[in-house]
């Protein structure tokens, strides 16, 4: 078969799943393989014949069948929505732009960064997530490794103005693309210092990209990169533990961010909230923070809140999303991601 029928049946196999209801994990155990691998079929980018016959039975035809309804499906496709799933999803004429950042590390940037991103993407949005941490972790966790490898980060389009969208990788997760960090990106700042206007190339550059949301997971430190993606974002998410430690720090972060909002610098930068994470029920702790930080920073903080698991540290090893490796604890990132949207709704108007 050549590989654009195969992506096209991919597609129309992971539409008709969609629309029955039928999960990559039920898929995953019906073939013995992996979730990945059933990501893989539906991306047209596993040779084995075999699955693509398997799935086909599965959903009650021959492969010939499904052969010919995967070409009249891929014919019925938006150039916007072909070659991946067609989920009810009305995609945005321009990007919706999401900075994650902290004033530190360790704080779940990458975690909620990784997971809001695999949430959009699971709904059927077109998601860029832009990794500026050196560390690359979120690169690490969701890289595909069948894909080809990465050539270049945002240090490329920022210091030799290389076209991000040439950068972009694909994910394990279907519809996130990803801009891989790299260790390079800790020696930007320096590498750029005098250079006039260095903050603001890369919403420069990334302000022709075609996708419905651009996530950035900034690094701990609060430089070069930090700032570049507040110039180009719309929203500021910011995540942070729930210690005391991490409140007193937030005091003084969300009135530096504000300062960003600067009509000189990004006017259009709102706020989208205060996420707390690692929240643990049914400590006094926790609940004294909670209503600490509700008292400080009121609308601010997001009524959602993620649970402290074992399993966020479990995940990014497995190469998977935690709404597909823990359901239950990963319910708390759909809700978050719920609340976005609904926070992005009001404030857009
Ligand atoms: N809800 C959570 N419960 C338990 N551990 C978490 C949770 N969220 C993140 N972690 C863990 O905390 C550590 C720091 O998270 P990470 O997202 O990498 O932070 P950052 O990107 O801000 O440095 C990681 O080991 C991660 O697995
Ligand atoms: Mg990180």
């Amino acid at each position: 078969m050549e590989q654009t029928e195969q992506i096209e049946l991919g597609g129309y196999l992971n539409a008709l799943a969609t629309a029955r209801g039928v999960t990559q994990n039920e898929l995953g155990t019906y073939l013995g393989v992996d979730r990945a691998t059933v990501s893989r079929v539906y991306k047209g980018a596993v040779v084995k014949i075999d699955h693509y016959d398997a799935l086909a039975t599965y959903f009650g035809m021959t492969l010939e069948e499904a052969r010919e309804g995967a070409s009249k499906h891929a014919a019925s496709l938006t150039p916007a929505s072909a070659g991946r799933s067609v989920l009810e999803t009305s995609h945005y004429a321009s990007p919706r732009t999401l900075t994650i950042a902290s004033r530190k590390g360790g704080t779940c940037k990458t975690t909620s960064s990784v997971s809001i991103a695999g949430c959009l993407a699971q709904r059927g949005f077109d998601v860029v997530l832009v990794d500026l941490d050196g560390q690359a972790n979120a690169t690490s966790w969701l890289l595909d490794p069948e894909g080809p490898e990465p050539t270049g980060s945002a240090f490329e389009v920022v210091h030799d103005n290389v076209d991000p969208e040439e950068l972009f990788r694909p994910s394990v997760v279907d519809g996130l693309r990803l801009l891989p960090g790299h260790d390079r990106l800790d020696t930007l700042d320096r590498k750029m210092v005098g250079e006039w206007g260095a903050e603001k190339r890369l919403a420069r550059a990334m302000r022709n990209v075609r996708a419905d949301y651009i996530i950035y997971d900034c690094p701990g430190d609060f430089d070069l990169r930090t700032v570049s993606a507040l110039l180009g974002s719309r929203w500021v998410l910011v995540p942070t533990e729930v210690s005391s430690l991490a409140i007193s720090g937030l005091a003084q972060f969300i009135p530096k961010l504000l300062e960003f909002s600067d009509p000189d610098f990004n006017p259009n930068l709102e706020v989208l909230g205060v996420l707390m994470c690692r929240y643990q029920k049914g400590t006094i702790l926790s609940r004294d923070i909670s209503s600490t930080l509700n008292t400080h920073l009121g609308e601010l903080v997001m009524t959602r809140k993620i649970r402290e698991s074992v399993r966020y540290k479990e995940c990014p090893s497995h190469r998977e999303l935690i709404t597909d490796y823990a359901p239950k604890m990963g319910k708390d990132y759909v809700h978050v991601t719920d609340e976005i949207l609904d926070r992005m709704e009001r404030s857009n108007g």
